[in-house]
């Protein structure tokens, strides 16, 4: 099983898409994550690898790599997602075996529509890291920007992974009119059906997946594992379209 916690809400760059710019902004507590892990491992074992990402900037918080230090200690590979303005990149080295960095297009002009603020910034931290690690570009697709990405990607040898944009109303009512029709009929999901991961967000709830950001519709794990049983909906799952999809296979 993989774990992602939302260490942090707060963040530097203003992205059109981010869920996490309409939520409470704050840091978790280094107590908070060390309690929460420890908790997960008396239940479940080791995850196989710990994500300190969620709808914020990991960076920014002032243990972040305390945190990815007590990740190790546990036994688990420390991973991030982060924007890559981290002034001193170098810190990574020795810390992170692999870490994910966002770049939608190599454009300044277009970075920068989208707020995905300082790009040259950002190329530098990714020239960084690749020298000493193992990095993977996660890119949010865009039809007329990420062929270029991937073709850089693939002449820098860094992993390349491209998400469309959400249409889950959670994050899609910063930007869609009207969200598409999400799947219907009997609900189930192979997060619930084969736990793969858990995500904790920011006060520590824990949560199949990381696409649930509306936590007043959230009824908690019992609720959706029960959920899962009857076919009946959670009010949270609305509009997801990982819903309804074929079983994949057990993440080890
Ligand atoms: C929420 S960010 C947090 C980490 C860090 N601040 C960053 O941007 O890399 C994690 C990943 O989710 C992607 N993301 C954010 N909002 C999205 C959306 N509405 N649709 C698809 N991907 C999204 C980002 O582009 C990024 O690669
Ligand atoms: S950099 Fe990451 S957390 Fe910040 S606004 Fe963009 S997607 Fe959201
Ligand atoms: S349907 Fe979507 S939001 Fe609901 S548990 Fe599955 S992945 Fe998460």
């Amino acid at each position: 099983m993989k774990v992602q916690v939302e260490i942090t809400t707060r963040c530097n760059f203003a992205c059109f898409y981010c869920a996490g710019r309409l939520l409470r902004q704050g840091d978790m507590p280094f107590e908070t994550l060390s309690d929460l892990l420890g908790r997960h491992v008396a239940r479940h074992g080791v995850p196989t690898e710990i994500s300190l990402q969620g709808e914020g900037e990991p960076t920014l918080h002032r243990d972040f790599f305390r945190m990815a230090k007590l990740v190790r200690e546990l036994g688990a590979q420390p991973y991030t997602i982060t924007n890559g303005s981290y002034q001193q990149p170098e810190h990574f080295i020795g810390r992170f075996d692999r870490v994910g960095v966002s770049v939608d297009t190599l454009d300044e002009a277009a970075a920068q529509a989208i707020g995905r603020r300082n790009l040259p910034r950002t190329l530098n931290f990714v020239q960084t890291l690749g020298a000493h690690l193992q990095v993977v570009i996660h890119s949010v697709r865009n039809g007329q920007h990420t062929p270029a990405v991937a073709a850089w990607c693939k002449q820098q040898g860094y992993v390349h992974i491209v998400q469309p944009l959400q249409t889950k109303p959670d994050y899609s009512r910063r930007y869609l009119k009207q969200p598409p029709a999400g799947p219907s009929g009997r609900f189930s999901c192979h997060f619930l059906a084969q736990p793969q991961m858990r995500y904790f967000s920011l006060d520590g709830t824990e949560m199949p997946c990381c696409f649930i950001k509306d936590l007043s519709a959230y009824p908690g794990l019992g609720d959706m594992l029960q959920k899962q049983q009857t076919g009946n909906w959670p009010k949270c799952c609305a509009g997801c379209r990982v819903a309804a999809r074929p079983v994949a296979k057990p993440v080890r």
